[in-house]
């Protein structure tokens, strides 16, 4: 890990937080490119504006109570040949599907939120790959390097920060003109997330809130990941030292004692709607997630917990393929629901990686990896509508004894003015 270099950004707690050690962050061959782009982004427009940002704030809390569930979901990676607007439509679709049967499945309304408008960058478990006896730099993400497996494409490219930035502003567009940006309904509204992975991008994008803090306007959620979740390390103090929500990945590897760092970092005034875990544990390591859940609870962090049953459930096929496979999915979800119950959590939503196109990744439901279709994501196995919809079917938090006797309390006023 390497020190972040100094951005001048006003405000002293993000400049602090960009002097820590940062992991996964790109090799950029030439600082004076590298300098340019984060100027012209950091002189643009701010993708998302502070109002949205803190209304998704005041609709998390909500969901801290049980009011809403939640559905995050999207490409692992995105693809800068799906940002039209046409494209937008289709993925916006599959969102309110799904959304819609975690609706029946939870009886609660659902906030929507794509991993979409910027998940461009992805963290890597190795530095390297071997592609046809030669070893090459592995792909992390459009706003970094190109997947083709080449020596030249995998060479960072700092005129991506800028090419991402456009991108995201032609989705969040695309967006706004179906009417779900800006605006829209709580439940109809289309939130954006991704990982605030590359720091060159993110930080530039960060301005001030109308509160004399600052936020991140680059997306309304940004999460931390599994691999840059270090508490004294920049992403972690990057987004401790803003406005927005934000999220925070974590596996079946961490710890208690991690966990309540994170939570004393990230939300140290335990404001409900503030943070998030998202668990993605894999199907068989999901019980390791009860003791966090409680300690969280009693330590008094109003945390949500979401279910990634996609990140823990990764293995390799004999193609070398990287497969996931539905029935896992299925029942992490459903051991997710009973574990985060057990230990007295906040079950808020599934985090799924997902595509609307014909794709063949994930394994089942009628479709084997790699064949009679296309395998086309760009990093992870996606999810296809079938599998996704078979899925989100297993999303069925029991409501809370304290939900279920205020709703009765509702239903017995509703009586009485009725006579
Ligand atoms: C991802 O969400 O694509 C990802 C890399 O997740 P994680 O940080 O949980 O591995
Ligand atoms: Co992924």
């Amino acid at each position: 890990m390497e020190a972040f270099p100094y951005f001048p950004t006003a405000g002293a707690a993000v400049l602090d937080a960009t002097e820590r050690p940062a992991a996964q962050q790109p090799q950029w061959p030439d600082p004076l490119q590298l300098a340019a782009a984060r100027e012209e982004v950091r002189a643009g427009p701010a993708l998302v504006g502070w109002d949205g940002v803190r209304h998704l704030g005041d609709l998390l809390a909500r969901a801290a109570t049980g009011e809403f569930c939640i559905l995050q979901a999207g490409d692992c990676a995105e693809d800068p040949a799906e940002c039209g607007a046409d494209d937008v439509v289709r993925k916006v679709e599959m969102l309110d599907v799904l959304a819609d049967i975690m609706r029946v499945g939870s009886g609660r309304p659902m906030l929507t939120v794509g991993r979409m408008a910027g998940q461009f960058a992805k963290p890597r478990s190795q530095p390297y790959e071997e592609h046809r006896g030669h070893t090459l730099p592995v792909y992390r993400g459009t706003m970094v390097n190109s997947p083709e497996p080449y020596a030249a494409a995998r060479v960072p490219d700092p005129r991506r920060l800028v090419r991402c930035r456009d991108l995201a502003r032609s989705v969040l567009s695309a967006v706004d003109d179906l009417g779900r940006g800006d605006g829209a309904a709580d439940t109809e509204r289309i939130w954006t997330s991704h990982e605030a992975l590359v720091l060159d991008y993110e930080v530039p994008l960060v301005r001030p809130a109308g509160d004399g803090g600052h936020y991140l306007a680059s997306t309304h959620w940004p999460w931390i990941g599994e691999r840059t979740r270090q508490p004294d390390g920049a992403h972690v103090r990057l987004l401790a030292s803003l406005r927005n929500p934000v999220a925070c990945k974590v596996s079946a590897d961490a710890t208690v004692d991690e966990v309540l760092r994170l939570c004393s970092v990230l939300d140290p005034g335990r404001a409900p709607g503030r943070l998030t875990f998202v668990a993605r544990f894999g199907a068989r390591r999901i019980e390791r997630l009860e003791p966090l859940v409680r300690a969280v609870r009693e330590a008094g962090y109003p945390v949500l917990w979401m279910c990634d049953p996609m990140h823990g459930n990764t293995t390799r096929g004999e193609n070398g393929l990287k497969v996931r496979r539905l029935d896992e999915i299925m029942d992490e979800i459903r051991l997710f629901v009973s574990v985060v119950q057990a230990g007295g959590g906040v079950c808020a939503g599934l985090h799924l990686e997902t595509s609307p196109n014909e794709i063949s990744e994930c394994d089942g439901a009628g479709i084997v990896p790699g064949q009679g279709g296309a395998y086309q994501t760009l990093c992870d196995p996606r999810l296809n509508l079938m599998q996704a919809v078979a899925a989100c079917a297993h999303w069925q938090p029991r409501k809370s004894a304290a939900e279920t006797a205020k709703e009765d309390r509702l239903c017995d006023t509703k009586l009485d003015t009725m006579g």
